[in-house]
């Protein structure tokens, strides 16, 4: 891995200060945005590799490199528009890319396929999800957006609920989190999607509280934070086991209404069911609000790529 780079590839990189450093910078972003962009990377070329489908990411990844006036290249089904398809390995692929763009951002099935990339890269690569790895930079917009909404993200109380085993999402979440102070992190989950170990055991090191339960209604009234996760049928093994996981935690307007009048409900999206319609109306649904707001990490994190270490 080139020593001068700077790379995106997993939560557990950031420190308290460089997040503090990234929120101040993602502010001066939507500042940015508000006045229609800026020129700051004109000439500056973006390639976005994604084997798994997105909407939010890659769009946002796209739209972020557009407003600093950068140009994007790229393929949306990498698996199948690439020429990965004819045998191409994925180094091979980096190697090319890197003669035409100056960043990269890759989604790929395998767990560990960005730090692959970073080690044959000869420019920054920023890990958009890697399987049921990590996906760093919605972490960073959801800690972003904790800490917009509630002014604060020490001391928060959190409830992770869903598919904790194969969401990267709530992977890279908790170690974000694991950078503050009286962090609770309640882990809600079917009894065959529970939270790794190698998360919990993180966590543990670095003296973080949490609890494992199946009961969301017990935890309901006393968070601050209830972030939703999908069940991702496409990770599991078989149907059955996917059978066993679905529809166990669904956000209405009845579980809102057992909720504190300033607590937020998250959630990465998509959603498949997972919050009820009927939830969106409620100023405590932040989940679109949290969408937006990867537009302005992710600008902050192209331009600090872009400027290197
Ligand atoms: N949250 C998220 O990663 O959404 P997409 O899969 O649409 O990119």
């Amino acid at each position: 891995m080139q020593p001068n780079l700077y790379h995106v590839l997993g939560a557990k990189q950031f420190s308290r200060a460089e997040l503090d450093d990234l929120f101040e910078a993602s502010k001066r972003m939507e500042e940015v945005v508000r006045a229609g962009g800026n020129r700051s990377h004109e000439g500056r070329i973006m390639t976005t590799l994604f084997f798994e489908a997105s909407t939010r990411t890659r769009l946002s990844f796209e739209s972020a490199m557009s407003r600093l006036g950068g140009s994007v290249i790229g393929t949306e089904n990498a698996a199948q528009f690439s020429s990965a398809i004819k045998g191409e390995t994925l180094e091979d692929t980096i190697r090319i890319v890197t003669g035409y763009s100056d960043v990269i951002v890759i989604r790929h099935t395998d767990i560990g396929a960005a730090k692959r990339a970073a080690a044959v890269a000869g420019v920054p690569v920023i890990n958009a999800g890697d399987g049921a790895g990590e996906h760093p930079t919605q972490a960073l917009l959801d800690a972003y957006t904790i800490q917009k909404e509630m002014s604060r993200i020490d001391g928060v109380r959190i409830a992770m609920v869903g598919d904790l085993a194969y969401g990267r999402t709530v992977h890279s979440l908790s170690y974000i989190l694991a950078n503050y102070k009286d962090v609770m992190i309640y882990y809600i989950s079917p009894d065959n999607v529970r939270i790794p170990s190698s998360v919990k055991r993180y966590m543990e090191e670095r003296g973080v509280r949490y609890e494992e339960t199946t009961d969301l209604n017990a935890v309901a009234g006393s968070i601050d934070v209830l972030y939703q996760t999908r069940i991702q049928k496409e990770r599991f093994p078989s149907l059955e086991e996917y059978e066993k996981a679905s529809g166990q935690y669904i956000v209405d307007e009845e579980l809102l209404s057992r909720m504190q009048k300033n607590a937020i409900v998250m959630h990465p999206l998509p959603r498949a069911g997972e919050i009820t319609e009927g939830v969106d109306s409620d100023p405590r649904a932040a989940y679109f609000r949290q969408a937006q707001n990867g537009l302005y990490i992710r600008m902050a994190l192209i331009d600090k790529c872009l400027k290197g270490v």
